[in-house]
C-alpha cells in the first residue's frame, strides 16, 4: 500500500561506508541495511520509499531541490555536512513538507564541532542517537506528522 506518496531518505557523505566505519560509533548495519529496514517501514506507513547517498554537497542540494515536487516527507542524514552547509539549509527551507533530521550517533554527546547543526532550524524535528533504528523512528515520525 503505497498510496500516500512518496518518503525520501537522503544520506550524506561517508555513509555510503557504514558497517566499515567506526563501527563503535555507527554500528554494524550497512547502509543497504539502513535502506532494507525503511522499505519495510515505509511500506507499514503506506508510502513508497526513495532512499538516496551521495558524498556531495551540491548533488545533496539537488535532490532537497527535487523533492519539492517529488516528495510526501523527507529525513535526511546530511553526514558532516549537517555542520558545515549553509548551503543545504538554504535548500531544504525551500521545502513545504516534514522533515526529519537523522543521525545514527548523539551528536550532542560527541565532539563540540558536531553540535552545530545547520539542519536542524530547518527541520521539523531531529532524531539522533538510536544507530540505524533513528531511521525508523524518523519515517514513523513523519508518518504521525501526515496524520495518517
Ligand atoms: C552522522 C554524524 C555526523 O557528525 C558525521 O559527520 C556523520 C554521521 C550520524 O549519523 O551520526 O557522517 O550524521
Amino acid at each position: 500500500m503505497t498510496e500516500h506518496g512518496s518518503i525520501w531518505v537522503l544520506n550524506g557523505p561517508n555513509l555510503n561506508l557504514l558497517g566499515e566505519r567506526e563501527p563503535g560509533i555507527y554500528g554494524g548495519d550497512s547502509l543497504a541495511d539502513i535502506e532494507a529496514r525503511c522499505a519495510e517501514a515505509a511500506k507499514t506507513a503506506g508510502f513508497a520509499l526513495d532512499f538516496r547517498q551521495t558524498n556531495h554537497e551540491g548533488e545533496l542540494v539537488a535532490w532537497v531541490q527535487e523533492a519539492r515536487t517529488g516528495a510526501a516527507g523527507l529525513a535526511i542524514n546530511a553526514g558532516a555536512y549537517t555542520h558545515t552547509s549553509v548551503a543545504v539549509h538554504d535548500a531544504l527551507r525551500l521545502l513545504d513538507i516534514p522533515i526529519v533530521e537523522v543521525h545514527l550517533s548523539n551528536i550532542f554527546a560527541r565532539e563540540e564541532f558536531r553540535h552545530k547543526s545547520y539542519i536542524s532550524a530547518a527541520a521539523t524535528g531531529v532524531v539522533c542517537g538510536f544507530g540505524s533504528h533513528s531511521y525508523v523512528l524518523a519515517i514513523s515520525a513523519l508518518a504521525a506528522r501526515m496524520d495518517l
